[in-house]
């Protein structure tokens, strides 16, 4: 018998919040194993905040009108049941955050104040800190499980799920040492985040590379929604890497966006693929690298926003004077592994929550702010099925499509996925290959893409596979086979995809169209 009843793959929101129902109101021996340090997650660098609607008597907000904006940012792709139990349960799921420690802000009447962020119709963006939101919900997520979890391990590198009849037993990973070990478990939740290192400008951290997106397609997991790879706006336009993140809170506030001759170009509260998408063109026909977030108007900048404003001072910005450069950064991989409403994948034993996951809730463009909140309702959503002895997918949220394709509510496209890549044998420079396939997303499979475009990159990919050394497992070169494996899919599914729709777009489709109603999942025959 394994001796944990859960292990969980990554301790972001969605992994420790799991981590963390598992232990304290399950009783399950659950163990977490992480590739850095245990706060070294994308979770941190959230800035803007979880968008949860809490009630309040004269509050004109409401949970339909959250999965209202939800729904219209999906762009008619997200599954109707996966938002309505996003927008429900959030609210449930902030309250426990705020039990176990997280502190959120308050006005000076003491209620929680509310922000409000492109796509939302109401200001409805709890924070913390300002602007350091993800950071808060971190830290107090990190001191939780270490009173709840029977085992942390840190610096492990997972490469691979342990099957045993078709069913996920267990990981296998790589200490800092590079020493191998396995460890078993009845149950595997992934919750490894995205893979926004696939592109050369990124405001995700150097450990976002679909590590748990690779290994369940390796183990047989369909994959969804892998054409919707979301870019934030309003990134810095600066050689940090990750790119400094200008919250869409910012534009909440009434900064403004500007082009070259400082005119405004797009109505700034747009969801961020519409924004992303004006800005790519304006650059394209002004010639530019970057245009302008004119933030001069809003008061008291350093106190709403700290983060931000520091990461400025260290580039010798200030938000109330200077105007300031961005550019779109690639920022969230709306698609990923297929799991139903609980979390359950198309492999027994293998769970799978927040950015890592195709739950349906982000259909074709994530809404602002419903990251965190996603891998809060959802990490806890598989525990408590696991809790519950389910075994299994059930036809609910994005697993409609793989298992009930005919469901009118939503018809479903199956792709191969990728064929299995012939790495090479010659050794070369993890880090020269990690930028050849960067830039090669980047050019193109990136906010604008077209049949031209996706060709040459997926022959880019296929050259770049033979400069992967198939035996080494050195983590730089795991990194590389996974970024390798993701870009992959992203571009199978986006040259299928002859529309452009939410973070999709076709320069040779430019229409939405209604044919296109539907998912497309990677499924091997
Ligand atoms: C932001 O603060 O703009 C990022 C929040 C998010 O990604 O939802």
């Amino acid at each position: 018998m394994p001796a944990l009843d859960l292990l969980v793959i990554g301790s972001g929101v969605s992994g420790l919040s799991a981590a963390v129902r598992a232990g304290s109101a399950h009783r399950l021996r659950v163990g977490v194993i992480t590739k850095g340090q245990l706060h070294q997650t994308t979770t941190r660098w959230a800035q803007g905040g979880v968008a949860a609607v809490l009630g309040g008597t004269d509050d004109p907000d409401s949970t339909d009108l959250h999965m209202a904006d939800t729904l219209s940012a999906g762009a008619g792709l997200c599954d109707i049941d996966a938002v309505r139990v996003l927008v429900d349960e959030g609210p449930v799921r902030v309250s426990d955050l705020i039990a176990m420690g997280a502190i959120f802000d308050r006005d000076h009447e003491g209620d929680y104040m509310k922000a409000r962020e492109g796509g939302h119709t109401q200001a409805r963006i709890l924070h913390a800190r300002g602007d350091a939101t993800g950071a808060e919900i971190e830290r107090a997520l990190v001191v939780a499980v270490h009173d709840t979890a029977a085992s942390l391990v840190e610096h492990a590198f997972a490469d691979s799920l342990l099957m045993d009849n078709g069913a996920c037993v267990g990981v296998r990973y790589q200490d800092a040492n590079g020493t191998l070990h396995e460890m078993e478990a009845r149950n595997v939740l992934l919750a490894a985040g995205g893979a926004g290192q696939l592109y050369s400008v990124t405001t995700n951290p150097v450990e976002a590379t679909g590590d748990g997106i690779a290994m369940a397609l390796a183990a047989g997991a369909a994959l969804g929604d892998t054409e919707f790879v979301q870019f934030h706006p309003t990134a810095l336009h600066h050689e940090a890497m990750p790119r400094p993140l200008l919250s869409e809170a910012l534009r909440g506030h009434g900064a403004l966006l500007r082009d070259a001759n400082r005119e405004r170009f797009v109505d700034e509260l747009e969801p961020r693929d519409v924004v992303s998408r004006a800005m790519m063109r304006t650059m394209i026909e002004q010639a530019e690298e970057h245009l302008w977030l004119d933030a001069t108007g809003l008061e008291d900048f350093a106190v709403r926003f700290p983060t931000i404003h520091r990461s400025l001072e260290l580039v010798g910005l200030d938000a109330t004077t200077d105007l300031l450069p961005i550019a779109p950064a690639a920022h969230y991989t709306c698609g990923g592994v297929i799991t139903d409403l609980r979390g359950a994948t198309t492999v027994p034993g293998l769970w799978a929550a927040g950015e890592v996951a195709c739950s349906g809730v982000h259909g074709a463009n994530r809404l602002a702010s419903n990251s965190l909140l996603e891998g809060m309702v959802f990490g806890p959503r598989a525990v408590d099925a696991i809790a519950a002895g389910a075994v299994g997918p059930e036809p609910t949220g994005a697993m409609r499509t793989v298992l009930t394709p005919d469901d009118a509510r939503v018809t479903g496209r199956r792709l191969d996925p990728p064929e299995p890549p012939r790495w090479g044998s010659v050794d070369s420079d993890p880090a020269k290959v990690r930028r050849a396939v960067q830039a090669s997303m980047t050019r193109g499979a990136g906010v604008l893409r077209d049949r031209q475009s996706l060709a040459t990159t997926a022959a880019e990919l296929e050259e770049l596979i033979s400069h992967v050394p198939a035996q080494d497992s050195d983590p730089a070169w795991l990194e590389i086979r996974n970024l390798i494996t993701l870009g992959r899919a992203v571009v199978i599914a986006a040259a299928s995809r002859e529309e452009s729709r939410g973070a999709h777009t076709r320069d040779d489709f430019p229409a939405t169209s209604d044919d296109w109603m539907l998912r497309q999942v990677m499924v091997r025959a």
